[in-house]
């Protein structure tokens, strides 16, 4: 992390997991614990239909909502889509786009990325957009090259204004649920050079203000390493954000120094 230059962000992802109706005992014990002070924004991203409870229980301590997808259309006949305004509407502030489970099963292109991250900016939503390799690109050494081809894909057409929203999230898909956790050195290897690409895309200050993100197997054990790297900012965090206590942890982590 680096406060001085830009947001430390610990952001959930709940996949399709948790009910509506557990939200508010969810939040009771994740308000329990979490440290007084923090220095990071939290962000919670449900089920679309969860995002307006979510959003309602997250006012009163700061935890923003955010959704899992969007539509890359402003809005019609797309039975089943949500778009970015819709979002808006319901409180969210964040919303990942580009999830390798997206990616995988939905078979999302880096374009169909690229088109979802400029209608999330539209609408003032800051994308989290993530990136990461899979076993086979990293046995073959071909881990930073695709991961910079995928960045530079979701912000083909983005100005530096606009990046100023974007969020990257480096979650290499082998680490994802799994248990198998980068070392914080692999991690801050890759999120190093995700800057380096923006550096050279957008300049120097660009570069040092966007938030990366770290993303596969963290938890409240592990957080605080791999949030020491330089250039991890934050997290994504799947399993560990259904369990209240963990998340809290990794909170507090992301408040070290
Ligand atoms: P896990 O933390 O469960 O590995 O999931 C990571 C992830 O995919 C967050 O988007």
């Amino acid at each position: 992390m680096n406060r001085k230059y830009r947001k430390t962000i610990i952001a959930g992802n709940w996949k399709m997991n948790m009910l509506a109706s557990e939200i508010k005992g969810f939040m009771e014990q994740l308000k329990e614990n979490m440290p007084a002070s923090r220095n990071c924004d939290v962000v919670l991203c449900t089920p679309a239909v969860m995002i307006p409870a979510m959003a309602k229980a997250g006012k009163d301590c700061k935890v923003y909502a955010g959704g899992q997808d969007v539509s890359k259309y402003e809005k019609g006949a797309y039975t089943g889509e949500i778009s970015a305004a819709q979002l808006a509407d319901v409180g969210a502030k964040y919303c990942v786009v580009g999830h390798s489970e997206r990616r995988q099963y939905h078979g999302e292109s880096d374009m169909l990325v690229n088109e979802k991250t400029k209608a999330l900016i539209a609408k003032g939503i800051k994308p989290i957009i993530c990136v990461g390799e899979s076993l086979e690109q990293r046995e073959n050494e071909l881990t930073m090259e695709y991961v910079a081809y995928q960045v530079k894909a979701a912000l083909s057409g983005i100005d530096a204004a606009d990046l100023k929203q974007c969020i990257i999230a480096y979650e290499p898909i082998w680490a994802i649920g799994t248990g198998k956790t980068a070392t914080s050195e692999q991690a801050q290897e890759v999120c190093c050079g995700i800057r380096e690409v923006i550096r050279k895309k957008y300049g120097a200050r660009p570069a040092r203000s966007i938030s990366i993100l770290y993303g596969g197997s963290m938890n409240a054990k592990n957080a605080a390493e791999l949030l020491s790297m330089p250039d991890i900012d934050g997290g994504l965090i799947g399993g560990a954000s259904l369990k209240p206590v963990d998340f809290s942890t990794i909170i507090a982590a992301s408040n070290q120094e």
